[in-house]
C-alpha cells in the first residue's frame, strides 16, 4: 500500500489547498466520498469516526473502505478520527494510513505525555498522526461554552507540537462539530495564521460544515490544510433517502442509492470548493 497521507497534507499546505477529510457511515457513504472525489480527481481522507465505532467496530468500518477502494476504483487515505489510546493501537494493528489521537479533555501535560507515546507507536509503522489542542465543542454543547476555555493557545501549540512530534494539528479556532440553527461560527483568522507560522505544522479544521465557502477559502489560505466535513453531508444522504422513501417505503435501496448519488456530487462541491480537485 502506497498510500503517503502526511506527503498529501504538507503538498496540499505548500501548493495553498486543502485536503477534504470525510467521515463514512456505511458503505453507501463509503462510496459517495470515493466517487465524489474521483470525480474530482482529489486525494481524500476517508475518516472512520467516532459514531460509526459503537455501530459496526473499527475492523468493519475499515473493511468497508479498503472493499469500496476496490469496487470504485478509487484509492483514499483510511484515517482514524478522534481516536482514544487503544482506538488508535487497534486501527494501526488493522493498517491504516493515518491516525488522529484526541487527548484534547486531558490536562495539558498528560495530552503531551499520551500524545507522544501515540507518536512513538505510530511513527514506527510509518503512520502519520493527528492530535488536537484546545477543545472543539458539539453544537449540543455550545450555550455552556465559553471560548476562551477552548481555544488553542499558541505558546501552548508551540511546546505541543515540539515535545510530541506530531504531524499536524487540530485546532480549535471557534469551529464546533455539526450545524447550528442560531449560532454562525465566527473563526478566529488571525490565530490560525499565528497557530501555521508559530509551530511550522499543517493546521486541521474540523467542524466545518455550517461554514460559508468563503470562510473555507480564507482558513485555506490562512495555513490550514486538512478540512474535516461530515453533517453536511451526511445530510445530503439523509435528503436523498427521504426524497425516495417518501413516495413509499418499498424502496429502501433506491432510496440508499439517491442518497448516496446525491452525497456523491456534494462531496465533489466541497472538494473543489477546498482547492483540492486536479490533484489526485
Ligand atoms: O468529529 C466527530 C463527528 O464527526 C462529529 O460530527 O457533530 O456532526 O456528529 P457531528
Ligand atoms: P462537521 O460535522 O461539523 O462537519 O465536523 C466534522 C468533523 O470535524 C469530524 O472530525
Ligand atoms: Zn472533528
Ligand atoms: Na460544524
Amino acid at each position: 500500500r502506497s498510500v503517503d497521507a502526511r506527503k498529501l497534507v504538507y503538498e496540499a499546505r505548500e501548493q495553498g489547498y486543502a485536503v477534504g477529510a470525510i467521515n463514512h457511515h456505511n458503505e453507501e457513504t463509503a462510496e459517495a466520498i470515493l466517487l465524489g472525489a474521483k470525480d474530482a480527481d482529489a486525494p481524500v481522507f476517508v475518516q472512520i469516526g467516532r459514531a460509526i465505532i459503537p455501530h459496526m467496530g473499527i475492523r468493519r468500518a475499515f473493511d468497508i473502505v479498503r472493499r469500496s477502494e476496490e469496487e470504485t476504483g478509487k484509492s483514499c487515505v483510511i484515517h482514524l478520527d478522534h481516536g482514544g489510546y487503544d482506538e488508535v493501537v487497534e486501527a494501526l494493528k488493522l493498517g491504516v494510513d493515518s491516525v488522529m489521537y484526541d487527548g484534547a479533555h486531558l490536562p495539558f501535560e498528560e495530552n503531551i505525555a499520551t500524545t507522544r507515546r501515540v507518536v512513538e507507536a505510530a511513527h514506527f509503522l510509518g503512520v502519520p498522526v493527528e492530535a488536537e489542542l484546545g477543545k472543539i465543542p458539539e453544537v449540543e454543547d455550545l450555550d455552556s461554552v465559553n471560548w476562551e476555555d477552548y481555544y488553542t493557545d499558541v505558546d501552548e501549540a508551540v511546546r505541543f507540537v515540539e515535545e510530541t512530534g506530531i504531524d499536524y494539528l487540530a485546532i480549535s479556532v471557534g469551529i464546533f462539530h455539526g450545524i447550528s440553527a442560531t449560532t454562525e461560527p465566527r473563526l478566529d483568522m488571525e490565530r490560525i495564521e499565528t497557530l501555521a507560522k508559530e509551530t511550522g505544522v499543517p493546521l486541521v479544521l474540523h467542524g466545518v460544515s455550517g461554514l460559508p465557502d468563503e470562510t473555507v477559502r480564507e482558513a485555506v489560505a490562512r495555513g490550514v490544510a486538512k478540512l474535516n466535513i461530515d453533517t453536511e453531508l451526511r445530510l445530503k444522504f439523509r435528503e436523498g433517502i427521504e426524497a425516495v422513501w417518501s413516495e413509499g417505503d418499498r424502496h429502501l435501496e433506491a432510496a440508499m442509492s439517491e442518497g448516496r448519488d446525491r452525497m456523491r456530487a456534494e462531496v465533489t462541491r466541497k472538494l473543489k470548493l477546498f482547492g483540492s480537485a486536479g490533484r489526485a
